[in-house]
């Protein structure tokens, strides 16, 4: 039988992951495509674990495929999903469908539809074996945990679904299609909350309550707000003006300037940098490359988003990532978060943490 991989991802970045794997992974071959969804054929016999990490900052979710389903009626399409399924013994099920949209296209945004609720109700309710799932698999909502075999159903259309299969290895994988949910507070001033919450989430950087962050790109301040609500002391550096409620919030700073122009010891307290400026990427780590290798600052780790005006700058993630490194960060990981638009979050961490003397 030929072993395939399936790949759901933003539309737009297809070409970008068909990049990563052709450059990690040269013996997979590329076999189908629609847009946000891809599939590759693997080399026969690949040994690839269940686990297995594509190691991918475009792919939002990854899989084994085991074929897909097409059929008029969603009643049979949804028993032969459990029949592609054979004897693995799956602990829970994801359904999600491809991006429709670019997001933020006609005000599209990428996450769990009613459509994928249902598909989800319906597998869970014909479960040949149910005796596997996890206790919590019918609620959609309940993250896998670790180790957990899940059954992948992406509803590429409505007559046709790709049925593949994971296991949890990572907080993403842990979410149908890599999506971690999140609901904008009404008290939010910008979707920046829901990047600033996500990333903090997937990047699990362990930044202590009341540490001091400083924030590049601070305006008008949601992200600001996701830091300030876990009890971190928050200096945004901007020259827009900050929302008011942000700026009232008694653990916020606000330094209204360009980052070139910030003192550097402003920066003798911080241990964590962040940045989200609208500026091509070169930029951006020009500026934090100023700051991060001083003499008198000491950064232990950063949370960056760094735009793709272009696509083909995908091609130029790997230097990127080379650059930050160079400055001292052992641990990066890199992904285009569901709440990334044409842009992608960085994590970097020094561990140990070598504080400068200064
Ligand atoms: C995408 S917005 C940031 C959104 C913000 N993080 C939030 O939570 O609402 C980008 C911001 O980068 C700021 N910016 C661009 N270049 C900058 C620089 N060199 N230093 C500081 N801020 C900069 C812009 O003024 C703009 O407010």
């Amino acid at each position: 039988m030929l072993s395939f991989l399936f790949v759901t991802c933003q539309i737009g970045a297809e070409r970008a992951v068909k990049g990563e794997v052709a450059h990690h992974w040269p013996g997979f071959r590329f076999a189908f495509s629609q847009p946000g969804f891809l599939t590759f054929k693997l080399p026969e016999p690949h040994r690839l674990p269940d686990d297995f990490d594509l190691n991918s900052v475009f792919a939002r979710a990854s899989g084994f495929s085991l074929g897909k389903v097409t059929n008029p009626s969603s009643e049979k399409m949804v028993d032969e999903v459990w029949g592609q399924c054979g004897e693995y013994a799956i602990q829970r099920v994801h359904v999600w469908e491809r991006d429709r949209a670019v997001p933020g296209e006609h005000r599209y945004e990428p996450g769990l539809t009613d459509a994928a609720r249902e598909v989800h109700q319906q597998l869970i309710a014909c479960c040949p074996r149910p005796q596997c799932l996890a206790r919590t698999a019918s609620d959609w909502a309940v993250p896998a945990k670790q180790g957990e075999l899940v059954l992948d159903c992406i509803l590429v259309s409505p007559e046709l679904w790709w049925v593949g299969y994971h296991r949890v290895a990572s907080v993403a994988s842990s979410y149908p299609g890599g999506m971690m949910s999140l609901t904008l507070p009404a008290e939010a001033v910008s979707r920046a909350w829901l990047k600033m919450e996500e990333g903090l989430r997937w990047s699990g950087l362990p930044i202590p309550r009341g540490a001091q962050v400083a924030e590049i790109g601070s305006a008008p301040g949601g992200a600001s707000q996701a830091m300030l609500a876990r009890g971190l002391k928050v200096t945004g550096i901007d020259p827009a003006e900050m929302a008011p409620a942000v700026l009232s919030h008694p653990s916020f700073t606000h330094i209204r300037r360009r980052s070139p122009q910030v003192r550097r010891r402003d920066f003798r307290k911080i241990r964590w940098l962040t940045a989200d400026m609208n500026v091509a990427p070169n930029y951006t780590l020009d500026a934090i490359e100023a700051i991060v290798t001083h003499s008198e600052v000491s950064i232990r780790g950063m949370l960056l988003t760094l735009k793709l005006p272009d696509w083909q700058l995908a091609d130029q993630v790997p230097e990127y990532l080379k650059r930050i490194q160079s400055w001292g960060y052992n641990l990066i990981r890199a992904r285009q978060l569901l709440h990334n638009r044409r842009e992608f979050c960085v994590a970097a961490l020094q561990k140990p943490f070598r504080r400068k003397s200064s």
